[in-house]
């Protein structure tokens, strides 16, 4: 792989998989330590999938995850039964999740959620300003400078964050979701963080550090 990286930084082919390092501390995709989070007696009751749960049973269970990254909120609702088609603009990350949704294809226990998602190398703004109008969902995650600096963030996380830049422009990316034609936006922020780009959200998944903020689309009425 011939990709640009901050000083220091190196992907690296381990027996485990592709492996971003700096000699010292190493972060790869991994959905095998979501393994129990995804039992039936588990799943239901994931936030995002909370979060992600339409009452009209005829809505197709197919979504747009914006801001992939390592692909743990996708991979929860593709175990869910959803159909995902995740962006990540990152080339190492997309590099990253690429290869732990391969490892995760060829393990039994994780085949079929892997195999209902579709990771795309680009960026979501532009694919949802054309129009999406065959997913039911959006998540949006963008990293939030409060978790840059974050003492609760893993220190191998935040070797991802020597990549990722926070979001320059957080009302265009709400803006752009909401227009795409999906029935749901959802957002994922810190439990006591701001709403993104300020907008209040029509209900709110919450847990201990985490919520996700719901925003329904074309039917202002329709609760979680
Ligand atoms: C905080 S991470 C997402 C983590 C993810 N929800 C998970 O469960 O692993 C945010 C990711 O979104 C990517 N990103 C941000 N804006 C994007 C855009 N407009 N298009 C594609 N990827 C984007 C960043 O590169 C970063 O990898």
């Amino acid at each position: 792989m011939n990709i640009q990286l901050p000083d220091g930084l190196r992907v690296a082919e381990e027996p485990e998989g592709l492996t971003l390092t700096n000699g010292e501390l190493s972060v790869r995709g991994d959905f095998t330590r979501l393994k129990r989070r995804i039992r039936e007696e588990n799943l239901s009751r994931e936030l995002i999938v909370r979060a992600a749960k339409f009452r009209d049973k005829n809505i197709p269970l197919t979504a747009f995850d914006a801001t992939a990254g390592l692909g743990e909120d996708s991979f929860l609702l593709a175990a869910a039964g959803y159909d995902v088609v995740l962006y990540e603009y990152n080339q190492v990350i997309y590099a990253l999740l690429e290869d732990c949704i391969k490892r995760a294809a060829a393990d039994p226990d994780l085949k079929g959620a892997a195999e209902r998602m579709h990771l795309i190398c680009g960026d979501s703004i532009a694919a949802m300003d054309k129009g999406i109008h065959d997913v039911s969902l959006i998540i949006l995650d963008p990293m939030f400078p409060e978790r840059r600096k974050s003492a609760l963030v893993k220190k191998k996380f935040q070797l991802l964050q020597m990549l990722e830049t926070p979001c320059a422009d957080e009302t265009k990316l709400l803006s752009s979701a909401l227009a795409a034609g999906a029935r749901r936006v959802i957002v994922k922020r810190p439990a006591k963080g701001l709403p993104l780009a300020g907008k209040t959200p029509s209900w709110t998944i919450s847990g201990s550090g985490i919520r996700y903020d719901c925003y329904p689309v074309s039917n202002m009425n329709e609760e979680s």
